[in-house]
């Protein structure tokens, strides 16, 4: 039977399909892996792709580009992009329309609600989603952990107990990179951890005045300034592949990061539960912090281009599903993929998406654009960096915070 992007193909021009151009930030050896995946899938369809990639995680330096290439008139085929960046694009109607290969091929059915209030804007198909991350991740080093006596912590005080072990032991506890987004994504497991998941809502999805100056936001800040305090001398700046590096080596043990992390442990030929273990942040086990990566289609007239067509419908199957997302970390956008070829962490992260939906415990990413418009995001970003590196105590933070989201909303 023919696909549906088949169909398409057909249906037009006899002409060969253009090269795609697709604007992304896979730029760690892991994500280029996985991107590799796509890549290979367009090129056994005859569909070049060109490469235009800007690193960055958070995708905050990819928008800047992408925001001068539309604005001197000359958008990329496609774009990686993340949540209200999707909604915020849409809105200018700068993207393609995707509701016949989505109606051809069953979209509504496969894709989990959460994303498709994401991929969708005004009833139509805008995004194609090609995975789902969660940012509540702790990635430990086996050995180190195994030497030191330590199991994985449960709770906040096991976990700070834990810290205490391996700095004591002269290894670095918590890798970790400083750059706004890395401290966002931990943040968000914080607050999560800290106050629930109808706190955490409250306060990035509500934007809730009374919850965003709370004791609780308080408690979440001191926890943050906790972790500080655990972070090598040399964490300014540093990327968080190169953090990850530092546990697969076995010089820290524990990174908190979204589930690319794993991508780097697999790239570097390790496996879970032998050399790496995966577990939620402690205090929010059944708990996901969601996010998904698609890849948004920038509209070239009322027609959705062949090649983008096809680059869209490669994203969504099933085989690809599988296999891109085995080689990322992150887990299938459909809810019909098996976890069969998944490595233990990618099937428990299959397992908490669907418990975590159910059970009214899968909330947005604020640190990946899940939760509020990049404006309030960035807001937020700038605040909870500034409190990790010292310039505000824990009250000043929460103060600030209030400030950032009245002067944003
Ligand atoms: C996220 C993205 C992930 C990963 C990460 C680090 O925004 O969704 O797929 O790439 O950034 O680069």
């Amino acid at each position: 039977m023919m696909t549906a992007a088949a169909a398409l193909l057909a249906a037009g021009t006899a002409t060969k399909a253009a090269d795609v151009e697709v604007l992304h930030w896979w730029t760690s050896g892991g994500e280029a892996a996985a991107l590799n995946v796509l890549k290979e899938d367009l090129e056994s369809q005859g569909i070049g792709w060109q490469d235009m990639p800007v690193a960055g995680g958070g995708g905050t330096q990819a928008m800047t580009v992408l925001r001068a290439r539309v604005t001197s008139g000359n958008p990329p085929t496609a774009v990686q992009m993340l949540g209200f960046d999707i909604t915020d694009w849409a809105q200018e109607g700068a993207l393609a329309d995707l509701n016949i290969l989505a109606g051809m091929e069953g979209w509504d059915d496969v894709v989990p609600e959460a994303l498709q209030k994401f991929s969708k804007y005004d009833g139509k198909w805008v995004a194609a989603p090609v995975n789902v991350h969660s940012t509540n991740w702790v990635w430990a080093n086996k050995a180190v952990l195994d030497e030191l006596g330590i199991a994985p912590p449960q709770t906040w005080d096991e976990f700070v107990a834990a810290l205490e072990k391996v700095k004591a032991s002269g290894k670095t506890a918590i890798a970790h990179g400083g750059q706004a987004w890395q401290e966002a994504t931990v943040f968000d497991a914080v607050v999560l951890s800290t106050g629930g998941p109808e706190f955490y809502n409250k306060v990035f999805v509500d934007l809730d005045e009374e919850a965003l100056g709370s004791d609780t936001m308080k408690q979440a800040f001191d926890r943050m300034a906790v972790i500080r305090s655990y972070v090598d001398d040399n964490f300014s700046g540093r990327d968080w592949n190169l953090s990850s590096a530092m546990v697969i080596n076995g010089d820290a043990a524990f990174q908190m990061m979204g589930d690319w992390a794993k991508g780097e442990f697999l790239n570097a030929g390790k496996q879970p539960d032998t050399d790496f273990l995966c577990f939620r942040f402690p205090g929010t086990e059944g708990k996901v912090t969601f996010l998904s990566d698609q890849f948004a289609l920038f509209a070239q007239g009322p027609e959705v281009g062949k090649e983008q067509a096809a680059l869209a419908a490669a994203i969504m199957s099933p085989n690809f599903q599988s296999a891109f997302n085995v080689v990322k970390g992150s887990v299938p956008a459909r809810t019909d993929v098996s976890d069969e070829a998944f490595d233990a962490c990618g099937k428990k992260g299959i397992a908490d998406l669907k418990a975590a939906a159910a059970s009214g415990n899968l909330v947005g990413s604020m640190a990946h654009g899940h939760a509020n418009p990049a404006a309030i995001k960035n807001a937020m970003y700038d605040v909870i960096t500034a409190h990790f590196n010292g310039e505000y105590d824990s009250e000043t933070a929460v103060e600030e915070l209030v400030n950032a989201v009245q002067i944003n909303k």
